[in-house]
């Protein structure tokens, strides 16, 4: 690539992670071009509507869109010719064998390729597992077109992972702990962190401070690793939460015994129904993947994963014990998102115990803030749901209340009014989001987690 023709990024794939990185990158002041094949949403976009609930990224689109520095098609030929750092967001699903399902990327890279015709720094910024770059990279090269010359010197491939946390996307992409870059050919340097370099001013950091080089595999396997991490910290305190339970002791209390040494860090103990969202559950079995793979022994982290399918079985029998056989009775349900601030329901532990429920003929009034249209074109049609208008209208003439997701305004609820309300005072917190004693002052049988 020339270095002095002018910096023009496209982004392949407007979901939560290339909206956010699109729009991100536009808003630092680079021209950025977003392509989405899914051309309702692309329309969507276009029109100045975000397809997903995520804080504050309806208005960085206007303002992008207006500005005239960030533009959507649904045309890869056009992004491909215009930008000369091309950004793939696409989607990498779990396969059925639990690998991760790098077929979007693949054909991405098809398209990217077939239309190259000069230079390219190629971003795989979607996770997959290590190797994954090197493979894109080789359908790359065999798909350019290319009468003069040799391939290899129109492509680069680096891989920077996302971090981002879903109902934080856009704090996330302008506050970085770090940024991961994986390079095999370090020339690329100046030019990567050239696009950076807004961010870092806007930070007040140094380079040193944010980027982190690297080479690719260990780029790839980084975010693997940190996903892994992060389910192992909260498989572990599930784990503790269940001795608790059996001793009568409370998880709470040892969750942030151990989580105010700085060793070990108070973010994700949080004992709960266990993991779930796009990335945690499909990154860990895609690493355990890896690790077959490679002949290592990630034994466990299948136990990291066990231990958080345990979650459903345990909280459903937890209210079969107490409530007995749930036919015919009437459950409200707080929250089904996968974690409070997204619409997203994708492996929520929400959606699979509320599945659960009406296998067992539990009849449910169901209350989310943000996810209910989501969840209603994922569970079709059922006689056995009522979609609540309110936290408290999903309380009415209830046997209980399962507390699943843990939204801050459901802490804000008048439990004396709700007490009116229910047939039956009792609440199953499955995020431990309340404080037993103001639940049990107010009439009510309160059922924790680990408590
Ligand atoms: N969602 C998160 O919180 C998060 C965080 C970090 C990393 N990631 C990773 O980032 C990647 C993207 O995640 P996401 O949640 O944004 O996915 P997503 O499925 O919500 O969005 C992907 C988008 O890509 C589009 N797409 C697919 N093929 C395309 C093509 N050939 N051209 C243009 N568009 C195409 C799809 O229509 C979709 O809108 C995944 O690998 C994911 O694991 C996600």
């Amino acid at each position: 690539m020339d270095n002095d023709a002018p910096i023009s990024i496209a982004v392949f794939g407007l979901g939560h992670v290339g909206l956010t990185t699109a729009l991100g990158f536009s808003d630092l002041g680079w021209n950025v071009i977003g392509v989405e094949s899914d051309l309702a949403k692309m329309k969507l976009i276009q029109d100045g509507q975000v397809p997903f609930n995520e804080y504050g990224i309806s208005d960085l689109l206007a303002k992008n869109l207006h500005s005239g520095r960030f533009s959507v098609t649904a045309d890869i030929k056009e992004a491909v010719c215009n930008a000369n750092i091309l950004i793939m967001c696409v989607g990498t699903p779990q396969d059925t064998d639990g690998t991760a399902d790098i077929s979007q990327l693949q054909n991405l890279a098809r398209k990217i390729g077939q239309n190259i015709t000069s230079h390219k720094i190629v971003v795989q910024k979607s996770t997959a597992p290590v190797n994954t770059a090197a493979k894109l990279k080789e359908i790359l090269l065999s798909n350019i077109q290319n009468s003069k010359g040799s391939n290899d010197e129109l492509v680069d491939i680096v891989v920077i992972p996302e971090f981002l946390r879903e109902g934080n996307a856009l704090h996330d992409f302008f506050n970085p702990h770090r940024i991961v870059i994986g390079l095999d050919n370090f020339d690329l340097k100046d030019m990567l962190g050239c696009i950076y370099k807004p961010l870092l001013v806007k930070m007040g950091k140094n380079e040193s401070e944010i980027l982190i080089y690297t080479d690719i595999s260990s780029a790839e396997i980084s975010k693997h690793t940190a996903n892994a991490f992060l389910a192992t910290k909260i498989s572990f305190v599930n784990m503790i939460a269940d001795l608790c339970t059996k001793v009568g002791a409370d998880v709470e209390d040892v969750a942030r015994s151990i989580g105010m040494d700085p060793r070990i860090g108070s973010d994700f103990l949080k004992p709960g129904i266990g993991f779930g969202g796009s990335c945690l559950p499909k990154d860990l079995a895609a690493f355990i993947q890896v690790g077959k793979i490679n002949s290592i022994d990630f034994s466990f982290l299948e136990e990291v994963n066990k231990i958080n399918e345990l979650r459903i079985s345990n909280y459903i029998n937890q209210v079969i014990n107490v409530l007995g056989d749930l036919k015919e009775k009437t459950l409200g349900v707080w929250g089904l998102s996968f974690k409070p601030g997204t619409d997203d329901i994708r492996d929520s532990p929400a959606i699979r115990i509320v599945s659960e429920l009406i296998k067992l003929k539990a009849n449910l009034r169901v209350h989310d803030p943000y996810a209910i249209t989501a969840f209603k074109e994922f569970i079709g049609v059922s006689d056995r749901i009522y979609y609540a208008e309110s936290p408290s209208d999903a309380t009415v003439g209830v046997n209980a209340i399962l507390v699943l997701t843990d939204w801050v305004q459901y802490k804000e609820e008048d439990f004396k009014v709700i007490r009116n309300y229910v047939n039956d005072p009792l609440i199953f917190d499955g995020r431990n989001l309340f404080d037993p004693d103001l639940l049990t002052n107010e009439g009510f049988q309160y059922y924790g987690i680990g408590r």
